[in-house]
């Protein structure tokens, strides 16, 4: 049975813990924090609570440098938080706030194990055998609800004709289920067209789209197939169809209609069987509400919408595509590397990912290339920007405002804080108002006039 050490000088509390924890834990306790020390050095701890008024910061110090492994929570007041913040710097794992609500201590230590097991744990890369390949959608990694709706979406729209148009922020795979539907289609014996928008000019674009005949223009010294007649058969994909201009935007409705145009120039209607997909990582609502877009096109391929989440919104797919980019690039880049510090893999959970899962993919394929002679990724080897980004606790996580917040306004509950750090360093400050000013990093005015403001005396 795990053990916890209570540190209290009141035995009643003692007590309280031994009827709390009951048959969960095996329950210890001192009444400083030198018998605690004794103790410690005796028996196997995994869990010391110490409260505040008992003993100091000091102690929670000497116990995390001499026994790094046992696990520490403070139990001080809601006048005394600042101690917790304190605390949590110094390396406490958790605390509580008196009076107790026992309904939240037990799970409190219990939380503690569950994520230590996890944190000591090295995550292992699976094997190329064991990853679950998903060849039958063209290697697609999707375990999260809204990629399931996705896959079973590409099946439904694979067997008919009608247009569609996929979502979804730059690099959340779009291109990739164009070609997921195309491979399931029953055009997959024939091309598969990709135009991308953006980088022709409208009169280019047009030429390109749907060719044109010699001498249509000063540079048509030949005919010229477009991108739709070679697509025949197949499928079209047009990535980043906004910035489609408005004419091009006419004659693609009429293929979509009528599945026929004219070559730039041409007098004759070409028709075509073409599949039409495209792609938008904006919202072409907005588009059409600033006049750029067709509403009756939008409305012709909005037929079959598929919408691709962010990478942040899928953090349990993460990783699976961390697992499958090691896997997929490691000959390439002749790496070694098979296990994930769980630190590494905490950072690439918390990071906002705005390139989604083709920043991932480079990533993975950076770290590979520089670290790959290495058996374990680890938080040094992800990029400064992830790191940057996410290795600072903010005070709202480690004050756990929201819980004070269940019972005070908002108003009420950033006047507390503010009322704690500022009684806390006069204290520290002997009540000598520039000193105090000093530790708060602010000018003895400003400080004075929050005192009068928060009725601090
Ligand atoms: N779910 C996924 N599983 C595996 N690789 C993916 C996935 N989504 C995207 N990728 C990869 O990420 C990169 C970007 O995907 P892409 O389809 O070009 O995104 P988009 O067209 O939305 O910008 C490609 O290399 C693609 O293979
Ligand atoms: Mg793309």
């Amino acid at each position: 049975m795990r053990t916890v050490l209570i540190i209290d000088k009141e035995t009643e509390m003692h007590e309280s813990f031994r009827v709390i924890f009951g048959a969960s834990y095996r329950v210890l306790a001192a009444v400083s924090g030198d018998v605690a020390m004794e103790i410690l050095q005796h028996e196997s701890i995994d869990v010391v609570m110490l409260d505040m008024a008992t003993t100091g910061l000091e102690v929670l110090k000497d116990i995390r440098n001499a026994y790094t492994n046992v696990n520490t929570i403070i139990i001080t007041t809601i006048k005394n938080i600042n101690d917790a913040f304190e605390a949590i710097k110094m390396g406490a794992d958790d605390y509580i706030i008196k009076p107790l609500v026992v309904e939240d201590i037990q799970p409190t230590v219990d939380r503690l194990f569950s994520s230590k097991e996890m944190r000591r744990e090295m995550v292992s890369v699976c094997s190329e055998s064991e990853l679950e390949l998903n060849i039958e959608f063209n290697n697609i990694i999707g375990q999260c609800p809204a990629m399931q709706d996705v896959f079973s979406t590409i099946i439904r729209a694979a067997r008919g004709n009608l247009p569609i148009l996929i979502t979804g922020e730059s690099g959340t795979g779009k291109e990739l289920v164009a070609r997921a539907i195309h491979a399931k289609s029953q055009r997959n014996t024939h091309p598969f067209i990709v135009v991308s928008c953006p980088n022709l000019s409208d009169t280019l674009l047009e030429s390109e789209l749907f060719g044109h005949e010699k001498g249509s223009f000063t540079n048509a010294t030949d005919k010229k197939i477009g991108r739709f007649e070679q697509a025949h058969s197949g499928t079209i994909f047009l990535d980043e169809i906004s910035e489609m201009g408005l004419p091009n935007q006419a004659k693609l409705l009429r293929v979509l209609q009528e599945y026929e145009f004219l070559r730039v120039g041409g007098v004759k209607t070409v028709n075509v069987d073409v599949r039409i997909i495209a792609a938008t990582n904006i919202n072409l609502k907005t588009a059409i509400a600033k006049g750029t877009f067709r509403a009756d096109l939008f409305y012709r391929i909005h037929v079959v919408p598929i919408h691709l989440p962010p990478l942040r919104n899928r953090r349990e797919d993460l990783l699976h595509l961390v697992n499958y980019f090691i896997l997929k690039y490691q000959k390439e880049c002749h790496s070694k590397m098979k296990k994930i510090h769980p630190d590494a893999m905490e950072s690439l959970g918390k990071y906002h990912w705005p390139g989604n899962i083709r920043e991932l993919k480079n990533v993975i394929e950076r770290i590979l290339t520089l670290y790959g002679d290495q058996k374990t990724m680890l938080y040094e080897h992800l990029p400064e920007e992830i790191r940057r980004s996410n290795n600072h606790v903010t005070p709202l996580q480690s004050l756990n405002v929201m819980k004070l917040l269940e019972t005070s306004s908002m108003d009420e509950t950033v006047s507390s804080i503010e009322k704690e750090i500022i009684e806390n360093a006069l204290q520290k400050a002997g009540g000598v108002y520039a000193k105090a000013a000093q530790f708060l990093k602010t000018t003895k005015r400003r400080l004075k006039y929050k005192i009068d403001k928060l009725g601090i005396r």
